[in-house]
Order: C-alpha cells, then structure tokens, then sequence
C-alpha cells in the first residue's frame, strides 16, 4: 500500500463532497482522500458506473483518480481516526420545526459530525467546514470539541462556492479559494496547511485567507449578492411586461457598465437551487437574532420577488388562457432547478407543477435528467401528472408550453412538429426566453416570453 503524504478525510458525499473531494485526489495523487456518508446507497452508487449526481465531466476526474488515492465508504469511525485533516460537508438545511422554523440553519447533521470527530478522534485533526453554516458556527465546533483555539482540533472555514452544472470547470479554475481561521499562531499554521492542498492546482493569488467569521459570512453574502441580482432583473422584468420595454435589452445596457458587470442578470421564472434561498434565509434570520430588523427586511425582499416572479408566471398563464386552465394540458419544459443538472431541489417547478395542478390542469413533465427527482418532488399530484422524457412526444396534445430549465436541446427542437401536434391555439411560455420568439411566432404559437412584449 502506497505511503500517503496526507490522509483527507470528507464527511458528506453529496453534490459539494463528492466533486470537491474528487478534485483534490485528482490533483494531489500524494495524498488519500476517502469521502464517508451515512447514506449507504449514495455511496454504493459513488463506487458504481453510475455516480449518485449528474455533473458535467465528473465522471472522468472520478474515474481517474477513484481506487488509486479516491476512496467512498460508510466507515466514518475508521475514517476520522486515520484522518489529518477532515472537512465537514454535510447538509445544512433551512430548519422546519421549533425556533427559527422556515429561516434558521438546521445544524443536527452538523452537530452530530462534530460529535463524532470527537469520539473517534486519537491524533490532532484539522477540521474544515465546508457546509454553509451561520456565522461563528466554528465557535459552536469547537465548544463541542472542548478546544479554545489550542491543542489537538483547528477548526478551519473553507466555504464551496461551485455551481451546479459547472461544478468540474469551479473547481479546477476557482476565482477564489477562501480559508478563515484563528489569527493566532496555530490558527495560521493550519490554515497554511489547507493552502498548501489547494496550492496544487490553484494560483496563490486566487487564494484568500481571512479571520474566520469573515470566511463564514462571506459565503452567506456571496450567495445573497448572486440571488439579488436575479431578483433585481426579475423585478424589471414585471415592470418591463408593462411597459413595453425589452428585459434583455435593459439587462445589457445595464450590464456593460464595468462598475455592475453583465453576469447573472438573465430574467427567469425564478431562482431555484438547494442554496440561494437557504443561505439568504439564513443571513435574514442572523440579522433578526442581533436586532438588525431594516438588515433582515431587505434581504428577505431578494426572496419575496422570487416567489412573485413564480406566481407571475402562473397567473399570466392562467390569464392568458382564457382564465382557466381546468382540463387544459400543460408541458414542462425543463424541471431540473438549471441546465446540466439533474437536481431539482426548490426548483420553480415544484410551485408551478403544484400552482398549475391546483388549477385543475394535467401536466407533463419533460426533463433530460431529472425525471426521477421530479416523480419524488411531485407524487402528493398523483394522476395530475405524467413524466415524459421525450420532448416530442411530452407535447403532443397539450394546450401550453412552458420552458422552465434552459437546457440547451429545448432550442434545437422542430417546433413546427410540435406545433402540428398541439391543440390549438397553442401557447409558448418561455420562463427562461431561450427560444426564437420570432420563428416561434410565425410557425403560429402565440408567444409569452418573461419581461419582453409578447
Ligand atoms: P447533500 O445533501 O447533497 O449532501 C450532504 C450529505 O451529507 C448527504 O449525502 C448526507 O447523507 C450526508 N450526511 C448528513 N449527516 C451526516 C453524518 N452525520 N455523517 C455522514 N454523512 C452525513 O448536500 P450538498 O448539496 O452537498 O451541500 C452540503 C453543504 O454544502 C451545504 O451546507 C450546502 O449549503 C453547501 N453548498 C452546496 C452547494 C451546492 O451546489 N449544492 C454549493 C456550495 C455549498
Ligand atoms: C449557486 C452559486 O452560484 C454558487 O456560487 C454557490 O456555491 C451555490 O449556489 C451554493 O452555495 O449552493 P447554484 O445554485 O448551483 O450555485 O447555481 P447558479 O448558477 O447560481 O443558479 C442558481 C439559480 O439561479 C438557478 O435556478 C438559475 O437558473 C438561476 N439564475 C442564474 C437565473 O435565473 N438568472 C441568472 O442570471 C443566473
């Protein structure tokens, strides 16, 4: 057996774990890298042909680097024992019960981990969070580890700031790694060791280092800054429906300016993901808990439009149709929260297959590769809905289309077989503005696409 310089251990090996772990064994064969789980079947499916996520090009760095220095098992006890360093990434949900129900970070798993660390652990460790957690939550790990900063545990933040469907590229080429820690000696001589994994591959410029409840907030505020420039856009978008101007447009002249740049300001249904919502929720209910009510309003507001942008959506379609959808047939286009991902967690197709079915109209549901997380996210719908791969044949017989994941086969598609398909007159909702609105048009669709003249 190989003489590893270091031994990594991931506790989580979800979409953060897995692909992360995976690129540190990728580029650092020096050292072993073993991700656990409490999921057995997730990591089952880790070590099988057919990885438990869909992501663009991970299966090739998994490939590569499994077996040889990249390894998944159930065995957390044995895991942390032999570890040097242990990032913690398990989930972190919004909590549903009790205090803070709906706003608040669910920390069970988390505790839980950081019990377990303590229990099996031997030797020193460096614990990294890599979970998005509130801020001073390493405060609370270390409390539970009993250490003041000194001794056998540094607990480390090191927030993941990958994209879903681009998670491979994030990794590889990150804008930024940020480690928090202590500022005190040993605080710094373990956030050197955590440079010097990343320093493999990643640039020392694009390497960030800070205090740690600066690195713990930083990722809250990331993720809030990226969802209020969606809802900013969306916002526009109402105003543009009204007014006649063209949301495109506005968001490209906006964006050339430098000091507001042209990224993330792509008018949609709404943002979905596992994180955005979460994390704002999360820096809402921080702010209330220090008094901060004006701080936690206006960021709750990012929020808020994104529910609006949603139940616009309905309700044009609602009103378009004659006001009523009852016996009408809708295809969605798309279910997974974006493109190149199969996860459907809070995408705005949950609300809008729920919102639509409560209207008495049937759905279908067509999505590359989210079909098996849309039939869990929506079985309380029942007959409400059917699950169709194929695009041609989802649409054939419906009233409505309407694009909710940008994947890029949906403007490749003969819309005019489509069309010939349909009932008439047949309807295009585009909640991602994808299409050829024009060609759309002139096949015979009548065409609604988000903050521009229909
Ligand atoms: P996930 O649900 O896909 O994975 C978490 C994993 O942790 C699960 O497989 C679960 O079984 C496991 N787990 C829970 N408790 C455990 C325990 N006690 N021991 C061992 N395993 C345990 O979640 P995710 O999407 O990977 O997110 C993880 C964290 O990373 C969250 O805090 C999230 O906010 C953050 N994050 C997520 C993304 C993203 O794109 N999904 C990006 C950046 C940050
Ligand atoms: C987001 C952040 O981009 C990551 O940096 C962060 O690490 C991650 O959350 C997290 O903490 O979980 P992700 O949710 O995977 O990543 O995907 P995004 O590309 O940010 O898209 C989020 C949602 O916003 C999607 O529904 C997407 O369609 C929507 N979106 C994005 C828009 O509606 N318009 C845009 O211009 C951009």
């Amino acid at each position: 057996m190989t003489d590893f310089e270091k031994k990594i251990l991931c506790i989580g090996a979800g979409y953060v774990g897995g692909p992360t772990m995976a690129m540190i064994a990728l580029k650092c064969p020096q050292y072993k890298v073993h991700v656990v789980d409490i999921n057995p079947d997730r990591i089952d499916a880790w070590n099988s042909q057919e990885l438990p996520i869909y992501e663009p090009g991970l299966e090739e760095v998994v490939f590569e680097a499994r077996g040889r220095n990249l390894f998944f098992s159930t065995d957390i006890q044995e895991g942390i024992e032999e570890a040097d360093i242990i990032f913690v990434s398990v989930n972190t949900p919004t909590k549903t019960f009790g205090e803070g129900a709906g706003m608040a970070a669910d920390l069970q798993y988390w505790e839980k981990t950081a019990r377990q660390i303590l229990e099996c652990s031997k030797s020193p460790k460096i614990i990294v969070e890599k979970s998005t957690v509130p801020v001073r939550t390493a405060q609370a790990m270390e409390r539970i580890l009993g250490t003041d900063g000194s001794g056998k545990f540094q607990v480390l933040s090191n927030p993941e700031f990958l994209a879903e469907g681009t998670a491979i590229e994030d990794l590889k080429c990150p804008d930024r790694v940020l480690i928090g820690s202590r500022l005190t000696e040993e605080g710094l001589k373990a956030r050197d060791e955590l440079v010097s994994i990343y320093a493999n591959w990643v640039p020392k410029e694009n390497i960030v280092t800070s205090d740690t409840w600066s690195s713990e907030l930083s990722k809250l505020v990331a993720n809030a800054f990226l969802a209020q420039r969606i809802s900013s856009i969306n916002a526009i978008s109402a105003l543009c429906e009204k007014t006649g101007a063209d949301v495109s447009r506005v968001a490209y002249a906006v964006g050339k300016d430098g000091r507001i740049g042209d990224k993330f300001l792509k008018s949609s249904v709404g943002f979905g993901g596992s994180c955005f919502k979460k994390d704002i929720l999360n820096l809402v209910y921080l702010c209330r808990s220090y008094g901060l009510q004006e701080v936690a309003d206006y960021w709750e507001q990012v929020v808020k439009i994104n529910e609006y942008q949603k139940e616009r959506f309905v309700l044009n379609m609602l009103h378009t149709m004659f006001d009523t959808l009852a016996g009408k047939r809708i295809c969605l286009l798309g279910f997974a929260f974006k493109a190149d991902t199969g996860d459907t967690r809070e995408t705005p197709g949950i609300y809008i297959a729920q919102r639509l079915a409560e209207e008495h109209c049937r759905v279908v549901v067509s999505d590359p590769q989210a079909l098996d997380n849309a039939k869990i996210d929506l079985k309380d719908l029942g007959d409400a809905v059917s699950y169709v791969e194929d695009p041609y044949e989802a649409a054939a017989d419906c009233d409505a289309l309407a694009v909710l994941t940008e994947w890029n086969l949906y403007k490749e598609l003969d819309y005019t077989k489509i069309y010939n398909s349909m009932t008439k007159p047949a309807f295009v909702f585009d909640g991602r503005n994808i299409l050829d609105h024009q060609a759309l048009h002139d096949i015979g669709f009548n065409v609604f696409p988000i903050g521009k003249p229909a």
